[in-house]
């Protein structure tokens, strides 16, 4: 493995460099602030990422960079480099690399149970920019939707800057609570509001780590075309499954219809390439790419596809299934062990995260900071809300520290808490 290169990677293990877009911001005159747009102006809040040298990070859903495939990545370059000359050089289709496409429709069949064609996908820089392009096609400032609370972070981020009003859908150990999704949409509907999207993470949700189950699935689809709103279905964790069987997609039980479903290979290849995909149907996905003015990396998508064929996505997807379960474990073995009575959670059965529920007396934002002081950090719980709650959660990611690491900064944070409950 050649060592990480600190100026580019930005969470715990490297350096603590700012995002290009916080030292704009920074930076921009008070005249140049009074030309924000709305999505400027809502953009006012730095993220929280973790870092700092020597800390112990369990804050960020990063890949294990151990584990980052190095050089089976350079050989592939090689190969690419040397069988197809400068082609993946030029600009690409907007949709994105026909082969890489091919490789993932082969995949999403197999594996997801989603039958599509290059017609209904679309390459997309992470998953990031899949809900990015979908808020561009659906949603205006002002407008409503619902989504589960709590959620991926940046997601969070996303709706905010767009300014829609979200509803929040608690969840249980089955996923979202469909009998309050019903009353909410039944409740918005009775006031002339009408929400355009639901968005959810169906597996091993972030931050939560249910897993929504099949009763609920059918439910929501059903709900979907009841009040006429579409499903952000994000998958980022689909392959990650640690034991149990797979569910079929909302997509799948939708046919295609009210449920726009994307993926990534940041959390199975390399998030650094930036390889997501979305799928829906033929009619959004040709609106979706005008809307999508830039055609991506034809270069990185030419490096994954030259990658991952052959068999070899599917052989890594079975090593990180066995290295997550592991560091899952290990810090389910700590939490147990070591972890005071009053604090609960759940066992994910797969994806990246550990999410904690504190008793009353218990502030996730002074913890984060005794913590800080010997070297450990992790994710507040607020940073997953839309409307600042969660101070008593705590999310633990357990993808991206080692093994030892891992044990002693669970070691350290068990004792915070003891010590913060009886002081
Ligand atoms: C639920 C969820 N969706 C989407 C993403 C997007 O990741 P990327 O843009 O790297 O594909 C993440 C990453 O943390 C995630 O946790």
């Amino acid at each position: 493995m050649m060592p990480l290169d600190e100026s580019v990677v930005t969470d715990g293990r490297g350096s603590a460099a700012r995002d290009g877009w916080e030292r704009a911001a920074m930076t921009a005159t008070a005249g140049v602030q009074d030309l924000f747009s709305v999505r400027g102006r809502n953009a006012s809040e730095a993220r929280e990422r973790g870092g700092g040298p020597g800390m112990i990070s369990f804050t960020a859903g990063f890949p294990d960079p151990v584990h980052l495939p190095y050089e089976g990545v350079a050989e592939a370059t090689g190969r690419l480099m040397s069988t197809h000359g400068q082609g993946p050089l030029q600009y690409g289709a907007v949709r994105g690399y026909t082969g890489l496409l091919d490789l993932l429709i082969e995949k999403l069949g197999r594996d997801q149970g989603i039958r599509c064609a290059q017609e209904n996908m679309l390459l997309t820089s992470g998953g990031s920019q899949a809900l990015a392009l979908l808020i561009d096609l659906f949603l205006d400032p002002g407008d409503t939707i619902l989504s589960e609370e709590p959620t991926w972070s940046g997601a969070v981020r996303a709706f905010a800057n767009v300014g829609v009003n979200v509803e929040g859908i608690p969840l249980d150990d089955d996923g979202a609570r469909v009998d309050v999704l019903e009353a909410k949409l039944r409740d918005l509907h009775a006031r002339g509001i009408a929400p355009k999207a639901f968005y959810m993470i169906p597996n091993f949700q972030n931050p939560g780590g249910m897993t929504t189950t099949l009763e609920r699935r059918r439910r929501i689809v059903a709900l979907a075309r009841e009040y006429n709103f579409v499903i952000f279905e994000d998958d980022a964790y689909f392959d990650l499954r640690f034991e149990g069987g797979q569910l079929p997609t909302l997509y799948e039980l939708a046919g295609g219809s009210h449920v726009a479903y994307f993926g990534t290979f940041s959390k199975i290849v390399a998030a650094g390439m930036r390889i997501g995909w979305l799928v829906a149907d033929k009619a959004l996905i040709d609106r979706l790419s005008v809307l999508k003015v830039d055609g991506g990396s034809p270069f990185a998508a030419h490096i994954a596809h030259e990658y991952c064929k052959d068999g070899v996505l599917e052989a890594r997807v079975q090593e990180l299934i066995a290295l997550y379960r592991h560091r899952r474990d290990l810090m389910l073995g700590e939490l147990n062990e070591r972890m005071p009575e009053g604090i609960t959670w759940r066992v994910p059965e797969g994806g990246f995260f550990i999410w904690l529920d504190l008793p009353a007396g218990l502030d996730a934002t002074r913890i984060l900071a005794a913590c800080r002081e010997r070297g450990v950090e992790f994710l507040p719980g607020t940073a997953c809300f839309f409307h600042g709650e969660g101070r008593r959660n705590i999310r633990l990611s357990f993808s991206y520290a080692d093994d030892e690491q891992t044990v002693r900064g669970m070691r350290a944070l068990c004792e915070v808490i003891g010590e913060q409950l009886t002081a």
